[in-house]
């Protein structure tokens, strides 16, 4: 049955059409609401607004679905690689083995950097925060690609950028690091798959040749794939927006970096980890903090809980949950803020403010155990989500320049001064 919504608007009556996603996901066209009826809607943090149609990533809150053009994520995180999931969100197939082979080599050949991007990176003090040196990082490819500045170029030179992105990311995010820690950088190894490659100019020295582990590499792939895409949340959304100026898409992932690093977005990684150990050095009493996160006088929350779309569970939490624990058995770890964590989940899960709030944990809550257990530090958390967020945020903007989207531009209901008329100054 066709459907539609009938409005009553200064008593008269006005339709407007229904469309319906593939899933059977339903919205309301406004599209012309404010040509027709000089009407405009309004929906602070966008919470029930469409911005576009996307055939990338579909989620189903309720019933905790994630799928990548149709994959399941549980799927895609047991069987493929990281690369093979890049694949499938930018150009919307899996790859045969051909195209993945040449994907990867392409990628493999592009990783390293250019000279001058170590003076960019000598600029920054060692206490900043790396998110914001890879943010400048990324930015700083305009400079060293102008080409990439034009969006309009060919889908042979868009590729060659989206290419570079990919293949480079890992370098620059390695170094952000390296900066941190005033340690000499190390080069990438293209002779190693993607993973390993980014863990070892982590963690490699002049005076020690990092050790590739296959629990580490294998661990590491599995979240990148997690984090991969997530349809059009703070960041994603960002990124379209940037790019709808026809801004380049170097630019336009920057400006994601930034988006991401907020606490109540990517930074929640970091946040996490950081309550966990504060509950830890006062002792360990889950539950005052179970009551500070529900006291609406205090500004606590609790970090990694809640999310804008999941009310039934994070299907992405669930899958890093049991891998926290295998990592962990592993490679022989004890991390006591597992535990915390595991209390934390228990108790908020049965605690009414939580359960009538439909909060639960979200890829964040267990996600900095893993890292801590790899041996990334606090602050390089929110950088492993950008790396795997990477792929979404490309394709993304790819689908939006190919949709050719109009500038986002929202509109706002005015609540200021009306018209005053201006007053001299020895007048106010
Ligand atoms: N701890 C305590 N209370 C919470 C939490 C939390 N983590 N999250 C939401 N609530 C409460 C709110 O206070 C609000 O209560 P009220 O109805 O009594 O006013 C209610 O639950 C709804 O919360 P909103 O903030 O309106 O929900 P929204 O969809 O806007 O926010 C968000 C979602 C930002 C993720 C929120 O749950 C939050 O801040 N969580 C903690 C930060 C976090 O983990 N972020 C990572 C999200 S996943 C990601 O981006 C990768």
């Amino acid at each position: 049955m066709e459907k539609e919504v009938e409005i009553k608007f200064n008593g008269k009556m006005y339709t407007l059409p229904v469309i319906k996603g593939t899933e059977d996901e339903m919205a309301v066209d406004i599209s012309k609401l404010r040509s027709d009826l000089n009407l405009i809607t309004l929906d602070r943090g966008y919470k029930n607004t469409g911005s576009t149609l996307s055939s990338i990533t579909f989620l189903d809150g309720e019933k905790g679905i994630l799928r990548y053009r149709g994959y399941a994520i549980e799927e895609l995180a047991e069987k493929s690689s990281f690369l093979e999931v890049a694949y499938l969100l930018i150009y919307g197939e899996l790859p045969n083995k051909n195209e993945l082979d040449n994907f990867t080599n392409n990628i493999s050949e592009h990783t390293l950097v250019h000279e001058d991007v170590k003076s960019i990176l000598d600029g920054f003090p060692s206490n900043s925060h790396p998110m914001g040196v890879l943010g400048s990082l990324v930015s700083s490819l305009t400079a060293f690609y102008p080409k990439s500045l034009d969006p309009n170029r060919s889908s042979d030179e868009i590729n060659g950028t989206i290419i570079r992105a990919i293949a480079k990311l890992p370098t620059l995010a390695a170094w952000s690091f390296k900066n941190r820690m005033r340690q000499p950088v190390v080069y990438p190894d293209n002779r190693l798959d993607y993973c390993s490659n980014f863990i070892r100019m982590m963690f490699s020295l002049p005076t020690f040749e990092y050790k590739i582990n296959p629990v580490i590499t294998k661990a590491l792939n599995k979240l990148l794939i997690l984090h991969a895409d997530h349809e059009q949340n703070c960041s994603a959304s960002t990124v379209r927006i940037v790019g709808s100026s026809h801004a380049s898409l170097y630019a336009s992932i920057s400006a994601g970096i930034a988006a991401l690093w907020g606490p109540l977005h990517g930074g929640a990684n970091q946040a996490v980890i950081e309550m966990l150990e504060e509950i830890k050095q006062s002792g360990g009493d889950v539950d005052k903090y179970i009551s500070k996160a529900k006291d609406k006088s205090d500004p606590f929350r609790l970090m990694g809980f809640g999310h804008r779309v999941y009310k039934s569970f994070d299907p992405r939490a669930k899958i890093i949950k049991k891998a926290a624990h295998d990592v962990l058995d592993q490679l022989g770890i004890n991390d006591p803020v597992l535990d915390i964590a595991m209390r934390l989940e228990k108790v908020a899960l049965n605690d009414s403010y939580f359960k009538t709030r439909n909060l639960y944990p979200n890829v964040d809550f267990y996600s900095g155990i893993i890292y801590r257990a790899l041996g990334v530090p606090t602050d390089m958390f929110t950088v492993m989500f950008a790396l795997g967020r990477l792929p979404g945020w490309i394709a993304q903007w790819k689908e939006m320049r190919e949709n050719n989207e109009p500038i986002g531009r929202p509109r706002q209901v005015y609540t200021g001064k009306n018209y005053r008329k201006y007053l001299d100054i020895n007048q106010r």
